[in-house]
Protein backbone atom coordinates (compact mmCIF):
# COMPACT_ATOMS: atom_id res chain seq x y z
CA UNK A 1 0.00 0.00 0.00
CA UNK A 2 1.63 3.29 -1.06
CA UNK A 3 0.54 6.69 0.80
CA UNK A 4 0.96 10.12 -1.25
CA UNK A 5 1.61 13.38 1.30
CA UNK A 6 2.17 16.97 -0.10
CA UNK A 7 5.39 18.33 1.08
CA UNK A 8 4.89 22.13 2.31
CA UNK A 9 7.83 24.81 1.70
CA UNK A 10 6.70 28.45 3.14
CA UNK A 11 2.84 27.84 3.45
CA UNK A 12 2.38 25.97 0.18
CA UNK A 13 2.30 22.86 -0.75
CA UNK A 14 5.06 21.53 -3.65
CA UNK A 15 5.94 17.64 -4.05
CA UNK A 16 3.80 15.05 -3.75
CA UNK A 17 6.00 12.35 -1.69
CA UNK A 18 4.45 8.70 -2.08
CA UNK A 19 5.94 6.24 0.68
CA UNK A 20 4.73 2.55 1.22
CA UNK A 21 3.03 1.92 4.27
CA UNK A 22 4.15 -1.23 6.40
CA UNK A 23 3.17 -3.44 9.07
CA UNK A 24 5.28 -4.47 11.79
CA UNK A 25 6.42 -8.02 13.08
CA UNK A 26 7.71 -8.53 16.20
CA UNK A 27 7.51 -10.71 19.33
CA UNK A 28 7.59 -9.23 23.16
CA UNK A 29 7.84 -10.38 26.53
CA UNK A 30 4.52 -9.07 28.94
CA UNK A 31 6.44 -5.71 29.40
CA UNK A 32 7.05 -5.40 25.99
CA UNK A 33 10.83 -6.75 26.01
CA UNK A 34 12.58 -7.75 22.70
CA UNK A 35 15.82 -8.71 23.48
CA UNK A 36 19.02 -9.31 25.41
CA UNK A 37 22.74 -8.52 24.25
CA UNK A 38 21.53 -8.59 20.92
CA UNK A 39 19.90 -11.74 20.89
CA UNK A 40 16.54 -13.05 21.62
CA UNK A 41 16.28 -14.45 25.56
CA UNK A 42 13.82 -17.66 24.40
CA UNK A 43 13.59 -20.46 21.44
CA UNK A 44 10.35 -20.83 20.10
CA UNK A 45 10.40 -22.40 17.19
CA UNK A 46 6.49 -21.96 16.13
CA UNK A 47 6.67 -18.07 16.51
CA UNK A 48 10.20 -18.29 14.59
CA UNK A 49 8.53 -20.37 11.24
CA UNK A 50 5.39 -18.14 12.24
CA UNK A 51 7.84 -14.81 11.20
CA UNK A 52 9.33 -16.66 8.38
CA UNK A 53 5.48 -17.23 6.54
CA UNK A 54 4.28 -13.95 7.21
CA UNK A 55 7.03 -12.23 5.94
CA UNK A 56 8.10 -14.12 2.87
CA UNK A 57 4.68 -15.21 1.66
CA UNK A 58 2.92 -13.32 -1.21
CA UNK A 59 -0.37 -13.71 -2.70
CA UNK A 60 2.06 -12.71 -6.50
CA UNK A 61 4.62 -15.58 -6.54
CA UNK A 62 6.44 -12.76 -8.91
CA UNK A 63 6.67 -10.30 -5.90
CA UNK A 64 9.15 -10.72 -3.25
CA UNK A 65 8.46 -8.09 0.22
CA UNK A 66 11.03 -6.26 2.01
CA UNK A 67 12.16 -6.25 5.51
CA UNK A 68 13.29 -2.94 7.26
CA UNK A 69 15.54 -3.53 10.64
CA UNK A 70 17.30 -1.34 12.58
CA UNK A 71 21.47 -1.61 12.16
CA UNK A 72 22.02 -3.33 15.47
CA UNK A 73 18.68 -5.82 14.44
CA UNK A 74 20.60 -6.81 11.26
CA UNK A 75 23.73 -7.37 13.52
CA UNK A 76 21.86 -9.41 16.19
CA UNK A 77 20.61 -11.46 13.38
CA UNK A 78 22.57 -15.00 13.10
CA UNK A 79 25.22 -15.17 10.16
CA UNK A 80 23.66 -18.27 8.40
CA UNK A 81 20.28 -16.51 8.06
CA UNK A 82 21.26 -13.20 7.31
CA UNK A 83 20.46 -11.43 4.64
CA UNK A 84 16.77 -13.18 5.30
CA UNK A 85 16.37 -15.48 2.46
CA UNK A 86 13.45 -14.21 -0.22
CA UNK A 87 13.15 -10.82 1.33
CA UNK A 88 14.68 -7.71 0.31
CA UNK A 89 16.50 -6.53 3.31
CA UNK A 90 16.85 -2.92 4.17
CA UNK A 91 18.95 -1.46 6.66
CA UNK A 92 19.12 1.85 8.76
CA UNK A 93 21.60 3.34 9.83
CA UNK A 94 22.88 6.76 9.81
CA UNK A 95 26.87 6.10 9.34
CA UNK A 96 28.73 5.39 6.98
CA UNK A 97 31.33 3.36 7.85
CA UNK A 98 29.23 -0.09 8.68
CA UNK A 99 29.82 -2.42 5.39
CA UNK A 100 26.45 -4.02 4.88
CA UNK A 101 25.34 -4.11 1.54
CA UNK A 102 26.83 -7.26 1.02
CA UNK A 103 24.62 -9.08 -1.67
CA UNK A 104 21.65 -7.21 -4.46
CA UNK A 105 18.81 -8.53 -1.56
CA UNK A 106 20.75 -5.71 0.81
CA UNK A 107 19.76 -2.08 0.40
CA UNK A 108 21.32 0.33 2.86
CA UNK A 109 19.11 3.34 3.91
CA UNK A 110 19.70 6.40 6.60
CA UNK A 111 15.84 7.22 7.25
CA UNK A 112 12.76 5.60 7.10
CA UNK A 113 11.17 7.58 5.29
CA UNK A 114 13.80 7.38 2.54
CA UNK A 115 12.99 3.71 3.06
CA UNK A 116 9.70 4.11 2.37
CA UNK A 117 9.76 6.72 -0.47
CA UNK A 118 12.61 4.39 -2.24
CA UNK A 119 10.08 1.19 -1.62
CA UNK A 120 7.02 3.25 -3.33
CA UNK A 121 9.51 4.09 -6.73
CA UNK A 122 10.12 1.57 -9.85
CA UNK A 123 11.53 -0.87 -9.72
CA UNK A 124 10.64 -1.82 -5.97
CA UNK A 125 6.97 0.09 -6.06
CA UNK A 126 6.30 -3.33 -8.64
CA UNK A 127 8.31 -5.74 -7.37
CA UNK A 128 7.89 -5.38 -3.74
CA UNK A 129 4.37 -6.72 -1.92
CA UNK A 130 4.49 -6.19 1.37
CA UNK A 131 6.49 -4.33 3.61
CA UNK A 132 7.36 -5.55 7.41
CA UNK A 133 9.28 -3.57 10.07
CA UNK A 134 10.70 -5.94 12.40
CA UNK A 135 12.50 -4.40 14.68
CA UNK A 136 14.55 -3.52 16.80
CA UNK A 137 13.63 -1.34 19.91
CA UNK A 138 14.73 1.99 18.86
CA UNK A 139 12.70 1.76 15.25
CA UNK A 140 9.98 0.70 17.06
CA UNK A 141 9.64 3.60 19.24
CA UNK A 142 9.50 5.91 16.37
CA UNK A 143 7.44 3.71 14.22
CA UNK A 144 5.31 0.93 15.50
CA UNK A 145 2.15 3.39 16.50
CA UNK A 146 3.08 5.97 13.46
CA UNK A 147 0.66 6.50 10.67
CA UNK A 148 1.93 4.83 7.62
CA UNK A 149 2.09 1.22 10.05
CA UNK A 150 -1.55 -0.73 9.15
CA UNK A 151 -1.05 -3.71 11.24
CA UNK A 152 1.07 -5.47 14.11
CA UNK A 153 1.61 -8.58 14.22
CA UNK A 154 2.70 -9.09 17.92
CA UNK A 155 3.69 -12.73 19.13
CA UNK A 156 2.30 -12.15 23.10
CA UNK A 157 5.16 -14.18 25.48
CA UNK A 158 3.64 -14.84 28.56
CA UNK A 159 6.95 -14.34 30.84
CA UNK A 160 9.42 -11.24 32.39
CA UNK A 161 13.09 -12.07 31.53
CA UNK A 162 15.70 -9.37 31.78
CA UNK A 163 15.65 -6.91 27.94
CA UNK A 164 18.38 -4.13 26.96
CA UNK A 165 15.89 -3.61 24.45
CA UNK A 166 11.98 -2.86 24.65
CA UNK A 167 9.29 -1.82 22.06
CA UNK A 168 6.53 0.10 23.00
CA UNK A 169 2.74 -1.11 23.47
CA UNK A 170 0.47 -1.41 20.91
CA UNK A 171 -1.88 1.96 21.40
CA UNK A 172 -5.29 0.87 21.62
CA UNK A 173 -6.40 4.17 20.61
CA UNK A 174 -5.12 3.44 17.29
CA UNK A 175 -5.19 -0.37 16.89
CA UNK A 176 -7.83 -3.04 17.30
CA UNK A 177 -7.65 -6.49 17.57
CA UNK A 178 -7.76 -8.55 14.36
CA UNK A 179 -6.78 -11.60 15.70
CA UNK A 180 -5.50 -13.83 18.50
CA UNK A 181 -4.36 -17.08 18.30
CA UNK A 182 -5.32 -20.13 21.06
CA UNK A 183 -2.74 -20.14 23.51
CA UNK A 184 0.57 -22.14 21.88
CA UNK A 185 2.89 -23.57 24.81
CA UNK A 186 6.48 -24.26 23.76
CA UNK A 187 9.63 -25.40 25.75
CA UNK A 188 7.88 -24.23 29.14
CA UNK A 189 6.86 -20.74 27.51
CA UNK A 190 2.95 -19.61 26.75
CA UNK A 191 2.62 -17.45 24.24
CA UNK A 192 0.26 -15.93 21.63
CA UNK A 193 0.00 -14.30 18.08
CA UNK A 194 -1.88 -11.66 17.73
CA UNK A 195 -2.76 -8.92 15.14
CA UNK A 196 -3.63 -5.33 15.88
CA UNK A 197 -5.16 -3.23 12.30
CA UNK A 198 -5.03 0.45 12.17
CA UNK A 199 -9.12 1.53 13.50
CA UNK A 200 -10.40 3.39 10.76
CA UNK A 201 -11.73 5.98 12.93
CA UNK A 202 -7.98 6.33 14.11
CA UNK A 203 -7.24 10.11 13.65
CA UNK A 204 -3.55 11.76 12.70
CA UNK A 205 -1.80 14.49 14.34
CA UNK A 206 -4.35 17.43 15.16
CA UNK A 207 -7.14 14.84 14.27
CA UNK A 208 -8.32 16.19 10.80
CA UNK A 209 -6.90 13.52 8.49
CA UNK A 210 -7.54 9.55 8.66
CA UNK A 211 -5.78 6.90 9.45
CA UNK A 212 -2.17 5.89 6.99
CA UNK A 213 -4.45 4.21 4.39
CA UNK A 214 -7.61 6.38 4.96
CA UNK A 215 -10.63 5.25 3.27
CA UNK A 216 -8.82 2.35 1.61
CA UNK A 217 -9.18 0.78 5.31
CA UNK A 218 -12.58 -0.17 4.09
CA UNK A 219 -11.52 -4.17 4.55
CA UNK A 220 -8.21 -6.03 5.92
CA UNK A 221 -7.25 -7.92 2.43
CA UNK A 222 -3.96 -5.83 3.04
CA UNK A 223 -2.67 -8.48 6.13
CA UNK A 224 -0.78 -11.55 4.74
CA UNK A 225 -3.35 -13.91 3.86
CA UNK A 226 -2.33 -16.13 6.64
CA UNK A 227 -3.18 -13.76 9.10
CA UNK A 228 -6.42 -13.05 7.49
CA UNK A 229 -7.99 -16.30 6.88
CA UNK A 230 -7.29 -17.03 10.89
CA UNK A 231 -10.01 -14.17 12.03
CA UNK A 232 -12.67 -16.12 14.37
CA UNK A 233 -15.46 -15.17 11.92
CA UNK A 234 -14.36 -17.15 8.85
CA UNK A 235 -14.93 -20.47 11.48
CA UNK A 236 -18.76 -19.80 10.82
CA UNK A 237 -18.52 -18.46 7.25
CA UNK A 238 -16.94 -21.79 5.94
CA UNK A 239 -19.50 -24.10 7.91
CA UNK A 240 -22.26 -22.01 5.83
CA UNK A 241 -20.11 -21.84 2.59
CA UNK A 242 -19.92 -25.94 3.91
CA UNK A 243 -23.82 -26.68 4.57
CA UNK A 244 -24.31 -25.05 1.11
CA UNK A 245 -21.83 -26.52 -0.76
CA UNK A 246 -21.77 -29.83 0.16
CA UNK A 247 -24.72 -30.51 2.66
CA UNK A 248 -27.30 -33.36 2.76
CA UNK A 249 -30.42 -33.05 1.30
CA UNK A 250 -32.80 -34.62 4.08
CA UNK A 251 -36.35 -33.68 2.21
CA UNK A 252 -36.37 -30.75 -1.25
CA UNK A 253 -35.96 -27.41 1.07
CA UNK A 254 -33.42 -27.84 3.50
CA UNK A 255 -29.90 -28.36 3.60
CA UNK A 256 -27.83 -30.23 6.67
CA UNK A 257 -24.45 -30.93 7.94
CA UNK A 258 -24.01 -33.46 11.01
CA UNK A 259 -21.24 -33.10 13.37
CA UNK A 260 -19.80 -29.46 12.85
CA UNK A 261 -17.59 -27.49 15.64
CA UNK A 262 -16.59 -23.95 15.94
CA UNK A 263 -14.28 -22.40 17.89
CA UNK A 264 -14.02 -18.48 19.39
CA UNK A 265 -11.02 -16.85 21.04
CA UNK A 266 -12.62 -14.84 24.00
CA UNK A 267 -9.52 -13.36 25.27
CA UNK A 268 -9.50 -10.10 23.25
CA UNK A 269 -12.30 -9.44 21.40
CA UNK A 270 -16.31 -10.49 21.51
CA UNK A 271 -17.49 -12.46 18.84
CA UNK A 272 -20.19 -10.69 17.36
CA UNK A 273 -20.32 -11.43 13.75
CA UNK A 274 -19.48 -9.00 11.71
CA UNK A 275 -20.93 -9.76 8.06
CA UNK A 276 -24.41 -9.99 9.02
CA UNK A 277 -26.42 -8.18 11.82
CA UNK A 278 -26.76 -9.94 15.24
CA UNK A 279 -29.25 -8.38 17.35
CA UNK A 280 -26.95 -7.40 20.59
CA UNK A 281 -29.88 -6.06 22.61
CA UNK A 282 -32.29 -8.92 21.96
CA UNK A 283 -29.11 -11.39 22.77
CA UNK A 284 -27.91 -8.89 26.09
CA UNK A 285 -32.39 -8.97 27.15
CA UNK A 286 -32.36 -12.99 26.44
CA UNK A 287 -29.31 -13.87 28.32
CA UNK A 288 -30.30 -11.52 31.50
CA UNK A 289 -33.99 -13.13 31.85
CA UNK A 290 -32.35 -16.41 31.21
CA UNK A 291 -29.40 -16.04 33.89
CA UNK A 292 -32.55 -14.31 36.48
CA UNK A 293 -34.30 -17.61 35.90
CA UNK A 294 -37.29 -16.01 34.68
CA UNK A 295 -39.92 -17.68 33.03
CA UNK A 296 -42.15 -14.73 32.37
CA UNK A 297 -42.17 -13.34 29.14
CA UNK A 298 -39.74 -11.67 27.68
CA UNK A 299 -40.51 -8.02 26.48
CA UNK A 300 -37.70 -8.13 24.04
CA UNK A 301 -35.54 -10.43 22.19
CA UNK A 302 -36.00 -13.00 19.73
CA UNK A 303 -39.40 -15.05 19.39
CA UNK A 304 -38.32 -17.41 17.03
CA UNK A 305 -38.66 -20.18 19.74
CA UNK A 306 -42.07 -19.17 20.60
CA UNK A 307 -44.26 -22.35 20.23
CA UNK A 308 -48.16 -23.51 22.08
CA UNK A 309 -46.96 -26.64 22.77
CA UNK A 310 -43.86 -24.22 25.25
CA UNK A 311 -46.85 -23.11 26.92
CA UNK A 312 -48.46 -26.59 27.80
CA UNK A 313 -44.80 -28.09 28.86
CA UNK A 314 -44.57 -24.67 31.39
CA UNK A 315 -48.08 -25.17 32.37
CA UNK A 316 -47.28 -28.44 33.87
CA UNK A 317 -44.91 -26.88 36.00
CA UNK A 318 -47.66 -24.74 37.53
CA UNK A 319 -46.16 -21.87 35.02
CA UNK A 320 -48.98 -19.84 34.23
CA UNK A 321 -47.94 -19.48 30.28
CA UNK A 322 -50.52 -18.17 28.16
CA UNK A 323 -50.33 -18.46 24.31
CA UNK A 324 -49.13 -14.86 24.11
CA UNK A 325 -46.64 -15.65 26.82
CA UNK A 326 -45.54 -18.62 24.48
CA UNK A 327 -41.49 -18.52 24.36
CA UNK A 328 -39.43 -21.59 24.10
CA UNK A 329 -36.90 -19.80 25.80
CA UNK A 330 -38.53 -20.20 28.88
CA UNK A 331 -37.59 -23.44 29.12
CA UNK A 332 -33.81 -22.71 29.10
CA UNK A 333 -34.38 -20.41 32.24
CA UNK A 334 -36.74 -23.34 34.11
CA UNK A 335 -34.00 -25.77 33.53
CA UNK A 336 -31.05 -23.90 34.89
CA UNK A 337 -32.16 -22.09 37.68
CA UNK A 338 -35.30 -24.05 39.12
CA UNK A 339 -34.62 -27.88 37.42
CA UNK A 340 -37.24 -30.13 36.89
CA UNK A 341 -39.13 -30.19 40.54
CA UNK A 342 -40.69 -33.64 39.36
CA UNK A 343 -37.37 -35.21 39.33
CA UNK A 344 -35.26 -33.41 41.76
CA UNK A 345 -38.14 -32.92 44.97
CA UNK A 346 -35.92 -29.78 46.18
CA UNK A 347 -35.24 -27.13 43.55
CA UNK A 348 -31.60 -27.22 42.55
CA UNK A 349 -29.79 -23.91 40.46
CA UNK A 350 -27.71 -25.45 38.16
CA UNK A 351 -26.30 -21.72 37.43
CA UNK A 352 -25.48 -21.36 40.65
CA UNK A 353 -23.90 -24.75 41.11
CA UNK A 354 -21.51 -23.76 38.26
CA UNK A 355 -20.42 -20.47 39.74
CA UNK A 356 -19.82 -22.95 43.10
CA UNK A 357 -17.55 -24.98 41.10
CA UNK A 358 -15.44 -22.19 39.13
CA UNK A 359 -14.89 -20.41 42.23
CA UNK A 360 -14.13 -23.30 44.72
CA UNK A 361 -13.70 -26.53 42.61
CA UNK A 362 -12.51 -25.11 39.51
CA UNK A 363 -10.77 -28.33 38.68
CA UNK A 364 -13.89 -30.43 38.86
CA UNK A 365 -15.03 -32.74 35.78
CA UNK A 366 -18.87 -31.61 35.53
CA UNK A 367 -18.68 -28.09 35.23
CA UNK A 368 -22.21 -28.31 34.10
CA UNK A 369 -25.47 -27.35 33.01
CA UNK A 370 -27.84 -29.11 31.54
CA UNK A 371 -31.05 -27.39 29.46
CA UNK A 372 -32.56 -30.75 28.37
CA UNK A 373 -34.41 -33.54 30.74
CA UNK A 374 -34.38 -36.67 29.22
CA UNK A 375 -38.09 -37.18 30.54
CA UNK A 376 -39.00 -34.26 27.99
CA UNK A 377 -37.09 -35.62 24.98
CA UNK A 378 -40.55 -36.72 23.75
CA UNK A 379 -41.59 -33.03 23.14
CA UNK A 380 -40.78 -31.42 20.02
CA UNK A 381 -40.02 -28.21 22.55
CA UNK A 382 -37.23 -29.92 24.31
CA UNK A 383 -34.50 -27.51 24.16
CA UNK A 384 -31.87 -27.89 21.45
CA UNK A 385 -28.87 -26.00 23.42
CA UNK A 386 -28.79 -29.55 25.17
CA UNK A 387 -25.85 -29.12 27.60
CA UNK A 388 -22.79 -26.82 28.16
CA UNK A 389 -19.93 -27.68 30.05
CA UNK A 390 -17.27 -25.07 31.76
CA UNK A 391 -13.18 -25.39 32.13
CA UNK A 392 -11.37 -23.26 34.29
CA UNK A 393 -6.99 -23.45 33.37
CA UNK A 394 -4.36 -20.72 33.72
CA UNK A 395 -7.02 -18.37 35.42
CA UNK A 396 -9.07 -18.61 32.25
CA UNK A 397 -12.88 -19.91 32.00
CA UNK A 398 -13.64 -21.80 28.76
CA UNK A 399 -16.84 -23.18 27.59
CA UNK A 400 -18.24 -25.73 25.19
CA UNK A 401 -22.14 -26.00 24.44
CA UNK A 402 -23.80 -29.16 22.28
CA UNK A 403 -26.60 -27.72 20.44
CA UNK A 404 -28.84 -31.16 18.91
CA UNK A 405 -29.77 -29.27 15.86
CA UNK A 406 -30.28 -25.35 15.02
CA UNK A 407 -30.57 -23.33 11.61
CA UNK A 408 -27.46 -21.83 10.58
CA UNK A 409 -28.27 -18.60 9.38
CA UNK A 410 -29.76 -16.67 11.77
CA UNK A 411 -29.86 -18.78 15.16
CA UNK A 412 -26.26 -19.92 14.97
CA UNK A 413 -24.80 -16.32 14.60
CA UNK A 414 -27.40 -15.31 17.55
CA UNK A 415 -26.05 -18.43 19.82
CA UNK A 416 -22.61 -17.73 19.04
CA UNK A 417 -23.06 -14.43 20.56
CA UNK A 418 -25.31 -15.57 23.40
CA UNK A 419 -23.14 -18.46 24.87
CA UNK A 420 -19.99 -16.35 24.45
CA UNK A 421 -21.94 -13.52 26.49
CA UNK A 422 -22.90 -15.91 29.03
CA UNK A 423 -19.22 -17.42 29.31
CA UNK A 424 -17.62 -13.81 29.82
CA UNK A 425 -20.43 -12.76 32.58
CA UNK A 426 -19.54 -16.18 34.23
CA UNK A 427 -15.68 -15.30 34.21
CA UNK A 428 -16.41 -11.70 35.48
CA UNK A 429 -18.37 -13.07 38.07
CA UNK A 430 -15.64 -15.74 39.29
CA UNK A 431 -12.79 -13.10 38.65
CA UNK A 432 -11.41 -15.08 35.88
CA UNK A 433 -10.71 -14.30 31.98
CA UNK A 434 -12.76 -15.63 29.33
CA UNK A 435 -10.51 -18.20 27.05
CA UNK A 436 -12.11 -20.71 24.84
CA UNK A 437 -15.62 -20.76 23.80
CA UNK A 438 -16.28 -23.64 21.78
CA UNK A 439 -19.77 -24.71 19.60
CA UNK A 440 -20.66 -28.19 18.87
CA UNK A 441 -23.56 -28.89 16.61
CA UNK A 442 -25.37 -31.93 16.30
CA UNK A 443 -27.27 -31.22 13.20
CA UNK A 444 -27.12 -27.77 11.34
CA UNK A 445 -29.13 -27.03 8.73
CA UNK A 446 -30.05 -23.85 6.15
CA UNK A 447 -33.45 -23.98 4.40
CA UNK A 448 -33.11 -23.54 0.49
CA UNK A 449 -34.55 -20.36 0.59
CA UNK A 450 -31.62 -18.83 1.91
CA UNK A 451 -28.93 -20.20 -0.09
CA UNK A 452 -28.65 -16.69 -2.33
CA UNK A 453 -28.76 -14.71 0.77
CA UNK A 454 -25.64 -16.51 2.61
CA UNK A 455 -23.98 -16.46 -0.83
CA UNK A 456 -24.39 -12.87 -0.82
CA UNK A 457 -23.23 -12.74 2.74
CA UNK A 458 -19.88 -14.68 2.23
CA UNK A 459 -18.72 -12.18 -0.41
CA UNK A 460 -18.86 -9.50 2.49
CA UNK A 461 -14.91 -9.43 4.43
CA UNK A 462 -15.37 -9.91 8.10
CA UNK A 463 -13.89 -6.80 10.08
CA UNK A 464 -12.79 -6.40 13.68
CA UNK A 465 -14.61 -8.05 16.09
CA UNK A 466 -15.43 -5.52 18.94
CA UNK A 467 -14.60 -5.34 22.57
CA UNK A 468 -17.10 -6.48 25.72
CA UNK A 469 -16.89 -4.47 28.50
CA UNK A 470 -18.42 -5.82 31.36
CA UNK A 471 -19.23 -3.76 34.53
CA UNK A 472 -16.55 -3.64 36.92
CA UNK A 473 -19.02 -2.37 40.07
CA UNK A 474 -21.38 -6.13 38.99
CA UNK A 475 -20.34 -8.89 40.78
CA UNK A 476 -23.20 -11.04 41.47
CA UNK A 477 -25.10 -13.15 38.32
CA UNK A 478 -28.66 -11.85 39.11
CA UNK A 479 -27.52 -8.00 39.26
CA UNK A 480 -27.09 -7.49 35.72
CA UNK A 481 -29.02 -4.61 33.83
CA UNK A 482 -28.22 -3.94 29.86
CA UNK A 483 -26.07 -1.44 30.51
CA UNK A 484 -23.18 -3.32 31.91
CA UNK A 485 -22.59 -4.90 29.27
CA UNK A 486 -20.99 -2.61 26.48
CA UNK A 487 -19.46 -3.68 23.35
CA UNK A 488 -16.70 -1.29 22.15
CA UNK A 489 -15.90 -0.81 18.19
CA UNK A 490 -19.04 -1.27 16.82
N1 LIG B 1 11.89 -9.78 19.62
C1 LIG B 1 11.91 -9.31 18.39
O1 LIG B 1 10.96 -9.46 17.63
C2 LIG B 1 13.13 -8.58 17.91
C3 LIG B 1 13.17 -8.05 16.62
C4 LIG B 1 14.30 -7.36 16.23
C5 LIG B 1 15.36 -7.18 17.12
N2 LIG B 1 15.27 -7.72 18.37
C6 LIG B 1 16.35 -7.51 19.36
O2 LIG B 1 16.44 -6.10 19.55
C7 LIG B 1 17.81 -5.76 19.85
C8 LIG B 1 18.24 -4.68 18.87
O3 LIG B 1 17.37 -3.55 19.02
P1 LIG B 1 17.95 -2.10 19.36
O4 LIG B 1 16.81 -1.27 19.85
O5 LIG B 1 19.12 -2.26 20.27
O6 LIG B 1 18.49 -1.59 17.97
P2 LIG B 1 17.81 -1.43 16.52
O7 LIG B 1 16.58 -0.65 16.57
O8 LIG B 1 17.77 -2.77 15.86
O9 LIG B 1 18.97 -0.64 15.78
C9 LIG B 1 19.29 0.63 16.21
C10 LIG B 1 20.16 1.27 15.16
O10 LIG B 1 19.45 1.37 13.95
C11 LIG B 1 19.74 2.60 13.31
N3 LIG B 1 18.50 3.39 13.30
C12 LIG B 1 17.46 3.33 14.16
N4 LIG B 1 16.51 4.20 13.80
C13 LIG B 1 16.95 4.81 12.68
C14 LIG B 1 16.40 5.77 11.82
N5 LIG B 1 15.19 6.29 12.02
N6 LIG B 1 17.14 6.17 10.76
C15 LIG B 1 18.35 5.65 10.51
N7 LIG B 1 18.93 4.71 11.30
C16 LIG B 1 18.22 4.30 12.36
C17 LIG B 1 20.83 3.25 14.12
O11 LIG B 1 22.01 2.72 13.57
P3 LIG B 1 23.43 3.54 13.58
O12 LIG B 1 23.83 3.58 15.03
O13 LIG B 1 24.31 2.69 12.75
O14 LIG B 1 23.13 4.89 13.01
C18 LIG B 1 20.59 2.70 15.50
O15 LIG B 1 21.74 2.71 16.32
C19 LIG B 1 18.58 -7.04 19.74
O16 LIG B 1 18.71 -7.61 21.03
C20 LIG B 1 17.70 -7.94 18.90
O17 LIG B 1 17.92 -9.31 19.18
C21 LIG B 1 14.19 -8.41 18.78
Amino acid sequence: MATGEAMFINGQSTVSVTRRSYQVVIAATRDMGLGMDMKLPWDLPTDSQFFHDVTTRTTDPTRRNATIMGRKSWESTPLEIRPLPGRLNIVLTKSSCHNIAIDENVLVCDSMESALELLATEPYSLSIEKVFVIGGGELLRNYMNAPSCDAIHLTEIDISVPCDAFAPRVDTSLYHPWYSSFPIVENGIRYSFNTYVRRKDAVVGSGEKKSAAGSDFKEYSFLPKMVFERHDEFGYLNLIQNIISSGDMNDNNTLTKFGCQMRFNLRKTFPLLTTKKVFWLGVVEEILQLISGSINPMEKGSNIWDSDEANEYLNSFGVNATEEDGDHQHLYGLQWKHTDARLIVQKFSQLSDVINKIKNNPHNQRIMLSACNPSDLKLSVSPCQTFAQFYVANGELSSQIYQSSTEASIEIPFSITTYSLLTCIIAHVCDLVAGDFIYVIGQARINKARVKAIQKQLQISPKPFPILKINPEKKKMDNFEASDLELLGI
